[in-house]
């Protein structure tokens, strides 16, 4: 998509972090936005900081996890701006543990969130992009952690992996249709991201007694180090206008890429090098 002055975004996690920074990034370029968001107060706060960027900004609330909640998002969007071109799936939420030890309702709340939001938002969406023939664009927010795996992230490493997945067959997929698909791979970003898995169903410690806690210290220092979401969103909204697939953040991630995929290789190697498989 080259042009996105004039389209309509409709962005979840609108509320802070990375969505408003891709929000922001998409207004200054044109665009009007639906910013769709759990946090009702934190869109209210939203719409007041994108005030200066003179775009149309509206919000809905919206569990992305509840099919019917996203369907009235998008009636919703529909009804104030009469069609949607971009869709961003940005909610997510984060936790860890070790294999064995993390509770299963904490991994259906998180593939809820992270997996199956996304997958709404396609689902319910694309039909609204392809019925007015202008084509769009979706981007699925991912993570370095769908590319390679951090010891204790199992949970949000496998959620990951799987947008980039969705997102990778999803390019083919849509491109007949004059639909682009960006997945967003940032390592660290400046958010609240490290906050998150606070509201996981099984409960545990609260933030008052992560705060001293030498783990949750470590990963608000690292978050608390990271990448401001406005440039983050700044270059998201130049690579949906280049239409490009992976959209990479932290060039400092890439030895690791390369070391994954050279392991790859090798393994691939062995199975060619054994003579039972040719
Ligand atoms: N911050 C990072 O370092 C980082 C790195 C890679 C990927 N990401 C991804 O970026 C995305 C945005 O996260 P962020 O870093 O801006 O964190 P954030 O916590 O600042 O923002 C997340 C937003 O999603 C909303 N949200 C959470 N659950 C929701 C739900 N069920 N329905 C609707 N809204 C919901 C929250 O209210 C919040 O406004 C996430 O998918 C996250 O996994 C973040």
């Amino acid at each position: 998509m080259t042009d996105i002055a004039g389209r309509v975004a409709f962005i979840t996690g609108g509320a802070g972090g990375l969505g408003l920074g891709m929000a922001r990034a998409l207004a200054n370029k044109g665009a009007k936005i639906m910013l769709a968001d759990r946090d009702e107060a934190g869109l209210v706060a939203a719409k007041e900081a994108l005030s200066n960027t003179n775009a149309v900004v509206e919000t809905v609330v919206c569990d992305v996890t509840d099919v019917d909640q996203m369907k009235a998002a998008a009636d919703a969007t529909i009804a104030a701006f009469g069609k949607v071109h971009i869709v961003v799936n940005n909610a997510g939420v984060a936790i860890g543990g070790q294999p064995g030890e993390i509770p299963l309702e904490d991994w259906r709340w998180i593939v809820d969130v992270n997996l199956m939001g996304v997958v709404y938002g396609v689902e319910v969406f694309t039909p609204l992009i392809k019925e007015h023939g202008e084509g769009g664009h979706i981007i699925n927010t991912a993570s370095m952690a769908g590319h390679f795996s951090s010891p204790g992230m199992g949970p949000y490493n496998a959620t990951k992996y799987a947008v980039v997945g969705y997102s990778e067959g999803m390019k083919g997929e849509l491109a007949p249709h004059n639909i682009g698909v960006s997945v967003l791979c940032p390592g660290w970003v400046k958010t609240n991201i490290h906050n998150t898995g606070f509201d996981k169903p099984s409960g545990g410690m609260t933030l008052e007694e992560a705060k001293s806690d030498p783990q949750y210290q470590g990963m608000a220092a690292v978050i608390g180090g990271g990448l401001s979401p406005d440039l983050v969103g700044e270059w998201v909204a130049e690579c949906v206008e280049a239409n490009r697939l992976y959209i990479f953040t932290h060039p400092d991630f890439k030895p690791a890429i390369d070391m994954k995929y050279a392991q790859i290789s090798a393994d691939y190697d062995a199975a060619k090098d054994d003579g039972r498989f040719s």
